[in-house]
């Protein structure tokens, strides 16, 4: 009888002791131990092990990701609506990644095809043969999440939703330092959202690319996270759901790939800051030429008087 009873407390220990063993920030992880560790499989015995009190670097979760896809687990923890459902992949491939997360700069997708990516891990020059070069890893410096929300039962006027937007970012996604979030704008008509996330060129501590991707599973598929609530800022006492969402990257460098390859993905990159430098320049350039004129004219006359 005490046996029994002690066999029951042990298991319920263990089933305790079990529950609080999980990672948050990814529902594929397996945990176990004491201490607790975590890992998911990016290949057949191939275990990446995760940090779960931080958000998982991109990288592995794209690798564990193909490889789910490859194994034809689900991906998403909802399953498919209906058999004739289908996922978009663009954009997935295997990627390499250093030991920290970081993506590799060069990617190949274990083809012999390769091509040069950013710090988010999208493709930023043309595929070219495996002999490609890819000096260095381009840092994402900036990226616009155009989201679109749901329709509301009562519309929400334009002046909190920076903060409201802000708060939810940096409450759902690891404490992301909500100082970055430089820019939000809101047009009512059209249901959208455009938030600017951007950091200061060289910033090397904050990582925006994480944030990027969790929310883009959260909105196009469903939440990385273990706990499936939504990602829903409250604006004015309202939930507000997102339905879609799509993501541009901007790189410390511009992107070097050939415009006819520039077909639309659901990633874009923009390559507008070099052209706005230039323009810039050029704008400062006859500004202080007109200048010029004008104060040799004035001079002038001056001389004749
Ligand atoms: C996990 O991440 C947290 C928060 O960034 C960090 O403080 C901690 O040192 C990390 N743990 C390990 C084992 O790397
Ligand atoms: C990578 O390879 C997989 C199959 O091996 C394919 O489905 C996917 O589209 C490829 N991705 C890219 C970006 O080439």
């Amino acid at each position: 009888m005490n046996a029994w009873i002690f066999v029951v407390l042990a298991a319920l220990a263990a089933g305790a002791s079990a529950q609080s063993c999980s990672c948050e920030t990814m529902k594929w992880a397996t945990c176990d131990g004491n201490p607790c560790t975590c890992y998911v499989l990016v290949g057949n015995n191939e275990r990446q092990n995760l940090n779960c009190s931080t958000m998982v670097p991109k990288c592995f979760l794209m690798k564990a990701e193909m490889y789910r896809a490859r194994k034809g687990l689900d991906t998403r923890s909802g399953g498919k609506p209906v058999e004739s459902a289908f996922v978009d992949n663009d954009g997935i491939y295997d990627p390499e990644c250093e030991s920290d997360g970081k993506f590799k700069a060069k990617q190949c997708n274990n083809t012999e095809e390769c091509w040069c990516v950013n710090s988010a891990g999208v493709r930023r020059t043309d595929k070219e043969d495996k002999n490609i070069k890819c000096e260095k890893l381009v840092e994402t410096y900036w990226v616009r999440l155009q989201l679109t929300h749901k329709k509301l039962s009562t519309p929400v006027k334009n002046t909190d939703i920076k903060t409201a937007i802000a708060d939810a970012i940096n409450k759902r996604y690891g404490g992301f330092n909500s100082a970055l979030i430089e820019k939000v704008e809101y047009i009512p008509d059209e249901r959208l959202v455009l938030v600017d996330v951007k950091k200061t060129i060289g910033d090397r501590q904050n990582d925006l690319t994480q944030m990027a991707y969790y929310m883009e599973k959260d909105v196009k598929v469903l939440p990385l996270f273990k706990s499936q609530d939504k990602f829903a800022p409250v604006v004015e006492g309202q939930k507000m759901e997102m339905e879609n969402i799509l993501v541009y990257y901007v790189d410390e460098e511009a992107p070097t790939f050939t415009m006819k390859n520039l077909t639309g993905g659901i990633i874009a990159v923009i390559v507008v800051v070099v052209l706005a430098v230039i323009a810039g320049l050029l704008i400062v350039f006859f500004a202080t030429r007109r200048n010029r004129k004008y104060n040799k004219a004035q001079q002038r006359e001056m001389d004749n008087m």
